[in-house]
């Protein structure tokens, strides 16, 4: 069955590639997402991917994101620690939502420590640079594959 993935990015996430690229690496959004489309050539997928470095355009987004997607892999940067409003969106729609970090929060300072949207998420995958995002995609797959089954 045809599945389709949003990849949505929050704040600064625009300049993957060149912000801190000893932290968040070397690749652009663009190059992750090509990387992706690579890796999953064989599947039967669609990626979409959306950013914004607002708040509320991140709310909206995840409101509208059942209209088209099955799932969405979230990076939401800083809100990730601060945004009620976005964890209430997470909560407020029915696909699942896996979060994804390029960096390990839990071995940062302790204000990424916690998150307010893992909770509201199928699982959080964190530290694994860009590959986090091909981790996140797997794990969507992966959950779609067991509901099929239980189905
Ligand atoms: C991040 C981690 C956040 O703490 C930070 O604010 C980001 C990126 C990551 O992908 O590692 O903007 O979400």
């Amino acid at each position: 069955m045809k599945r389709n993935i949003l990849i949505l990015n929050g704040p600064n996430l625009n300049q993957l590639g060149q912000r801190e690229p000893e932290i968040y690496g070397k690749r652009s959004l663009a190059d992750i997402l090509a990387e992706a489309e690579r890796h999953f050539a064989d599947r039967d997928l669609e990626l979409r991917q959306q950013q914004s470095n607002h708040e509320g355009e991140l709310v909206t987004a995840l409101q509208l994101a059942p209209q088209w997607a099955d799932g969405v892999v979230f990076n939401a940067g800083a809100y990730t620690h601060t945004s009620i409003a976005i964890r209430d969106a997470i909560q407020g729609i029915t696909i699942p939502v896996v979060e994804v970090h390029l960096s390990n929060i839990h071995a940062r300072e302790s204000f990424r420590h916690s998150s307010l949207l893992a909770a509201c998420c199928l699982g959080q995958i964190s530290g694994f640079g860009w590959r986090s995002y091909l981790l996140g995609i797997e794990a969507l797959l992966t959950h779609f594959d067991d509901a099929e089954e239980a189905n």
